[in-house]
């Protein structure tokens, strides 16, 4: 398989997306003390007097946590978009969100509010909801089959490099200081001008023109130019048959999504996936490693934090490159294994009171290494293999909502929970992890070089296999 131009536009284009989502994920960690003095003086200048301490806590909270709360809703919003508007228009209009996010924050110092910055916060949230949903959508859609895998990871690599971006602009001598802090957090308005600009050359999903529109010469003349030949014959074939299977590839409601007993499996493997990479732990290093890294007695926590960063980094371009040879299924298994040994090490680094900094170090890199080599990206993009093009959107809308909700939970309770059980937080990561690879050994096909079609053919025939009464069921699907 060729990869052509066009479709590196395309993918390049839509992971701006995530880019966005990792940048305003890793944002907020380095400048927080000077963000927090700037809330204190304006609460002086409004009141006359300091901020209770407490009050400055919640507000911090508050200002960190909110983003999740927008990508809970703007997941689950991402339904209302994709089939109305296509694929690609969707990701160009909520650039909207992004330019009120950045004007928002941006302009928070000079109006001294900070509800203006909350409320930023909210916004790119919903915008990064949405993207989660939008990205791995269109990538997926667009992709040859034996490249899905390895164009998918390139959405988490968005996300990472935007996470890395944000830790190394948030340092002292780039942006973090108390006059550059809203460059730092209005500069999401940079990557959304770009993504609007270049959006405009990028194509229509071709299943979404065949499969909901029924455009099949568009479809056509679209798939010819990411592809690179003129023969696209059988990616019209295979799409055919996606949507003959399923009455026309009619939209599945959330609700209908839940009720068949035909996306049952699926949509269990989904959720699971989602929780195995949040409940992983993986955001309890990137929203607290400074904190982690001093309580372990690093001397300069931020810069382990950036190396935690680069890490996450050069191991999504490993996972890159063997996904495809490697399949789905054994890069999480062997990443949720890499983890659960890696926060028992951390734990046992942690608890033997003579901590020695660099083990711990060395356990956070050993972790958010194995993360990135499967439960980072795999999550994100097997879903849309998981379900064909009817039941997709609904689908993604499910799983991100489940991920961004266990992202919530992580962020808003792993200080509390830590300071319940002090060194030994980490086992209960460990227990979750050991879980998940229960689950994912039995549950979990493998997806890699397989067609939409024949893996949501592969679920069906295992429902026949195991309840023959539910044949009936598929019987008169099958007269419509
Ligand atoms: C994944 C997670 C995200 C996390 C990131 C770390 O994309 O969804 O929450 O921050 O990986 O690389």
């Amino acid at each position: 398989t060729t990869v052509t131009t066009q479709l590196m536009l395309a993918v390049g284009t839509a992971v701006i997306g995530s880019l966005q989502f990792g940048y305003n994920t890793g944002v907020i960690n380095a400048p927080q003390t000077i963000i927090e003095s700037f809330y204190n003086e304006t609460w002086f200048n409004r009141y006359s007097e300091y901020i209770p301490a407490s009050s400055l806590t919640t507000l911090w909270a508050l200002s960190v946590a909110i983003f999740s709360v927008g990508g809970i809703f703007g997941s689950f919003s991402v339904g209302l978009f994709v089939n109305r508007l296509g694929r690609r228009n969707s990701m160009l209009i909520v650039n909207v969100l992004a330019f009120i996010a950045a004007t928002l924050m941006g302009f928070s110092k000079l109006a001294a509010s900070w509800e203006m910055l909350i409320i930023g916060r909210l916004v790119v949230g919903v915008y990064s909801g949405l993207s989660t949903g939008f990205v791995p959508m269109y990538i997926g859609e667009i992709a040859p089959t034996s490249l899905r895998g390895a164009l998918g990871t390139l959405h988490q690599l968005g996300i990472v490099i935007g996470i890395l971006m944000a830790q190394v602009f948030g340092i002292d001598n780039i942006m973090g200081t108390p006059s550059m802090w809203p460059f730092l957090l209005g500069f999401i308005f940079i990557p959304a001008l770009i993504q609007c600009t270049l959006l405009p050359f990028c194509p229509e999903s071709p299943r979404f023109l065949l499969i909901n529109q029924n455009e099949e010469n568009k479809a056509k003349s679209v798939l010819k130019k990411l592809r690179g030949t003129d023969d696209v014959s059988a990616d019209i074939q295979e799409m055919k048959e996606e949507s003959r299977q399923m009455m026309r590839e009619k939209k599945v409601t959330i609700l209908e999504l839940f009720r068949s007993p035909l996306y049952r499996q699926p949509l269990l493997i989904a959720v699971m996936l989602q929780l195995s990479q949040q409940l992983s732990g993986i955001n309890a290093v990137f929203y607290y490693s400074t904190s982690i890294f001093k309580k372990a007695g690093v001397t300069q926590p931020v810069y382990a934090t950036i190396g935690a960063g680069v890490v996450n980094t050069l191991f999504t371009v490993v996972s890159l490159f063997v996904v495809e040879r490697a399949g789905r299924r054994s890069l999480h298994l062997l990443g949720l294994l890499g983890m659960a040994v890696s926060a028992f090490c951390m734990t046992v680094s942690m608890a033997l009171t003579v901590s020695v900094s660099y083990i711990s170090i060395m356990a956070i890199f050993i972790f958010v290494a194995f993360f990135e080599i499967g439960p980072g990206p795999i999550p994100w993009f097997i879903v849309a293999e998981l379900f064909s093009q009817g039941p997709r959107p609904s689908a993604i809308a499910v799983a991100g909502f489940s991920n961004w909700t266990a992202n919530f939970i992580i962020g808003m309770g792993f200080q509390y929970v830590e300071q319940l059980t002090g060194p030994y937080v980490f086992i209960i990561f460990t227990i979750l992890l050991l879980m998940f690879l229960v689950f994912t050994y039995f549950k979990v096909p493998e997806t890699k070089g397989r067609t939409f079609d024949e893996i949501s053919a592969g679920f069906r025939s295992a429902r026949e296999k195991y309840s023959p009464d539910q044949l009936n069921v598929l019987g008169a699907d099958s007269q419509l």
